[in-house]
């Protein structure tokens, strides 16, 4: 058996979002600009897929801008934002991806804002009196704060932070790339700028996304050259790839509490069987509250010991995909920067353990059978 568990990284591409992007690659290769037949045809395919998209999220059309993944996105969405308005202040938290926390140093190293970092609890959540009080004697500014952390899936209350953000006349991206195709987002109930997805993390293709904008919040483009994308962001689309994205959220959305009843009943089984057979495990983050976390995210702490630096080698050799990587002990420049901000033991060897619709019991039972042996046998009680 070869279990691939690391779907945080990047989900297997759907069979029938391969065949949705065939004709795309075989007959109908017009470019969507032309005015001829064969870019008319393309064209349709590129307007029906952002139409399918808008209506998924419970939006329109001409808020859907396609980008090359989630990364684009974000890009766009924070210095784009912090441009057309003028911002010159931006609230984060320590625990986002890079696509966010880099882009928003980046831009506070070159002068262009103050960034503000908000306070965590102990378990990782943000803390929304610190938010709420970092707003009050900041108006104006830019708030980006991830809906499901991609390392220790918590989620964030995307309803409250919006009222918020709202109140204090403050623009909200939030990066949704780790909860779209998982979780509904209906955009008419959330008060939200700009929102985020990857195709490739919900079974869809590599190298396409989707950046949200709302209607009433004002961009310029990001990638200048043609008219594409309505004047935001020039260049052929990946058409392909946008269908290929559009069938992957429709699939997704057909039997999303069916996948979330079957992927939380893996994640619970592996949580489970972990601490029937290891001493000492523990869950980072709020891993391990089902309704606080990504039903698709399991972050597991283990105890400590000389083999801790092999853990991910070791499991790979015992053909397990998985990724982790624990907090940075002082010194080193690697490590995760989200359990490091999360206070977690570096000692303690991490790994993120992260599911899809395509994992079984069985490869679970196989996963904690392999992880145990790598540890001292539990002494019954
Ligand atoms: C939370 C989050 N944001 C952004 C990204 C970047 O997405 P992409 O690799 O499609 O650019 C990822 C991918 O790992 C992610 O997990």
């Amino acid at each position: 058996m070869r279990v691939y568990f690391d779907n945080a990284a990047t989900t297997p591409l759907d069979r029938a979002v391969f065949e949705a992007m065939l004709p795309l690659m075989e007959q109908q290769f017009g470019n969507p600009s032309s005015i001829h037949w064969h870019g008319r045809e393309v064209r349709s395919a590129l307007d029906r897929a952002r139409k399918t998209v808008a209506g998924l999220l419970n939006t329109s059309p001409a808020e859907i801008f396609f980008t090359s993944g989630g990364t684009e996105a974000d890009n766009t969405a924070l210095v784009n934002s912090i441009e057309a308005y003028g911002l010159t202040h931006a609230i984060t938290s320590p625990i986002e991806h890079h696509a966010v926390l880099h882009t928003l140093e980046f831009l506070e190293k070159k002068g262009k804002i103050r960034l503000s970092k908000v306070a965590l609890d102990e378990s990782g959540h943000v803390d929304l009196a610190c938010l709420d009080d970092l707003l009050r004697h900041n108006p104006r500014s830019l708030v980006s704060l991830m809906h499901g952390n991609n390392e220790i899936g918590n989620l964030l209350d995307l309803e409250r932070v919006g009222e918020l953000c709202a109140e204090h006349q403050a623009l909200f991206h939030s990066d949704t790339v780790q909860t779209m195709g998982h979780y509904r987002h209906d955009l008419q109930a959330l008060k939200t700028d700009f929102i985020v997805g990857a195709a490739h993390k919900f079974h869809g293709p590599k190298g396409v996304g989707f950046l949200y904008v709302n209607a009433n919040t004002r961009i310029h483009p990001f990638i200048h050259g043609g008219a594409q994308e309505r004047n935001q962001r020039g260049g052929t689309e990946n058409v392909y790839g946008i269908v290929g994205l559009a069938k992957a959220l429709e699939l997704a959305y057909d039997d999303m509490d069916g996948h979330h009843r079957l992927i939380e009943s893996l994640k619970a089984r592996m949580m489970a069987r972990l601490r029937e057979t290891i001493d000492g495990v523990e869950f980072n983050g709020d891993s391990a509250k089902l309704d606080r976390s990504l039903y698709t995210v399991l972050n597991v702490s283990f105890p400590a010991s000389d083999d801790a630096d092999m853990l991910l080698f070791n499991l790979d050799i015992a053909k397990i995909s998985a990724s982790g990587g624990s907090a940075c002990s002082s010194g080193s420049s690697v490590g995760s920067h989200v359990l490091t901000a999360l206070g977690t033991d570096p000692a303690r060897p991490a790994v993120r353990f992260s599911f899809s619709k395509f994992n079984t019991a069985d490869e679970v039972d196989y996963v904690v059978e392999k992880v145990a042996a790598l540890f001292p046998k539990k002494e019954l009680a």
